[in-house]
């Protein structure tokens, strides 16, 4: 990654090396199931971020075609308590799969109408089933919880599970869409044990992926105050 020496020329910490799955999961196990706690006390955000996703997944073609959903099958990484997918992604898709490691966040998803799998471990340690096709793959405010390794092969799984039109080309998208450091070096939170990614990391991480941004948006409309958000629709790169 091409790290520079510091002035002291000891090399300076890389943030995801900090990273510890246990303290995300010990921090994220003492958090309330709900919007609340999902959205770290802001849950008055929950209604524009949603809409927002709406119209940029309709900017996709992803949404309904007469009033039909056109999303065969979806899964939501990160998924939390299942704002998204009962917010949103069960309005397009038929069936949504759940990637969540806190079994109490998913425990009032089971069993509901349209949500299918639910897989009770971290996105490092998700496997896609075999055969498995996914028009739309969601991910949002969780991947700070991967280091940049972890989410390279992570990305890798879920393009590979991408589902394939007649034409023989990807159909299947993987949306990303998260906080930003705007400084200039990602930042790990002691907090949750995460880190936010400047944009030019994803961007670095995604061509490591062997993804290209189909496209991307910024949040609008969220309080000054939170870290700017923006939206990246990533497909495999044709050769
Ligand atoms: C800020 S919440 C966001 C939840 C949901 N994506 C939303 O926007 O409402 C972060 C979620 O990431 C989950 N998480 C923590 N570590 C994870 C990991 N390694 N893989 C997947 N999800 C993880 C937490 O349990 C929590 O549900």
């Amino acid at each position: 990654m091409g790290h520079k020496m510091s002035s002291s020329g000891i090399p300076p910490v890389v943030p995801d090396s900090l990273i510890s799955a246990d303290d995300g999961r010990r921090y994220w196990s003492g958090v309330e199931p709900d919007v609340n706690g999902m959205l770290g006390g802001f849950p008055a955000v929950s209604r524009i971020d949603l809409r927002s996703s709406g119209s940029f997944l309709a900017k996709l073609g992803l949404g309904r075609t007469k009033g039909a959903k056109n999303v065969k099958r979806a899964l939501e990484g990160g998924a939390g308590i299942g704002r998204i997918t009962e917010g949103l992604l069960l309005d397009v898709a038929e069936s949504v799969d759940i990637v969540e490691p806190i079994a109490k966040f998913t425990a009032a998803l089971e069993g509901r109408a349209g949500v299918g799998r639910v897989y009770n471990v971290g996105l490092e340690d998700w496997r896609p089933e075999d055969g498995v096709a996914y028009d739309l793959v969601w991910n949002q405010w969780c991947l700070g919880h991967l280091t940049d390794l972890q989410l390279v092969a992570y990305l890798k799984r879920c393009a590979a599970a991408l589902s394939v039109g007649e034409d023989g080309k990807t159909k299947g998208v993987v949306v990303v869409k998260e906080n930003l450091s705007t400084t200039t070096v990602d930042l790990f939170d002691e907090m949750d044990s995460s880190v936010t990614r400047r944009d030019e990391t994803f961007r670095r991480i995604f061509e490591d992926a062997g993804l290209s941004i189909v496209r991307t948006e910024l949040q609008n409309g969220f309080p000054h105050d939170l870290y700017p958000v923006r939206m990246y629709a990533l497909k495999p790169k044709t050769t």
